[in-house]
């Protein structure tokens, strides 16, 4: 069963609004393409939502799955990549999408790897920070909310695959 919201779909979609606009008005600035990475599969919902907000022509979306989590609400410290890009990475602006910057190990494996397939760039936006959790030194450049040590479900997060269509952050009883 899920229990209180924590942060309702109004919240969300209005942090959408907001750092949308904010990376618009970054990106706007800068001369090679845009490439929003987002992480499979947590990243969809927010993915859907944030890219409808940036307002880029030169902008493409393309999709990875990496494995660090198991099936529990453990780490495990590896990461394996289940899913590669399939565009072309050289000479872009990435910026990967996703759901939560919780131990970071798999954001800082992937900003390596995405920077010595020769991106200009590599920045992370993440819908939400668990802080507490970090493993790593990796920090998020667009983050929605910070949140405490719980373990939360919906909109993208899952516990053991469900609760991901939620269209909303709430916590596990
Ligand atoms: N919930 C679901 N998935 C997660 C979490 C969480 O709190 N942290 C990292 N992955
Ligand atoms: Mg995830």
């Amino acid at each position: 069963m899920t229990g209180k919201v924590l942060i309702s779909q109004e919240q969300i979609q209005a942090k959408a609004d907001e750092i949308g606009k904010q990376i618009t008005e970054d990106y706007s600035k800068l001369d090679e393409p845009l490439l929003l990475v987002g992480i499979l599969r947590g990243s969809v919902p927010w993915m859907a939502d944030l890219m409808k907000r940036i307002d880029i022509e030169d902008m493409t979306i393309d999709f990875m799955a990496c494995s660090s989590y198991g099936a529990s609400t453990k780490t495990s410290g590896t990461v394996k990549i289940m899913k590669d890009i399939e565009e072309d990475v050289m000479g872009k602006n990435v910026l990967i999408v996703e759901d939560i910057i919780d131990s970071g190990i798999t954001l800082n494996y992937l900003k390596g790897y995405l920077k010595n397939r020769g991106a200009a760039s590599v920045k992370i936006c993440a819908l939400l920070d668990k802080p507490t959790g970090r493993q790593t030194d990796v920090q998020g450049d667009y983050v929605g909310f910070t949140v405490g040590d719980v373990f939360i479900v919906g909109y993208g997060l899952d516990y053991n695959q469900k609760y991901r269509q939620l269209p909303y952050i709430s916590c596990l009883d």
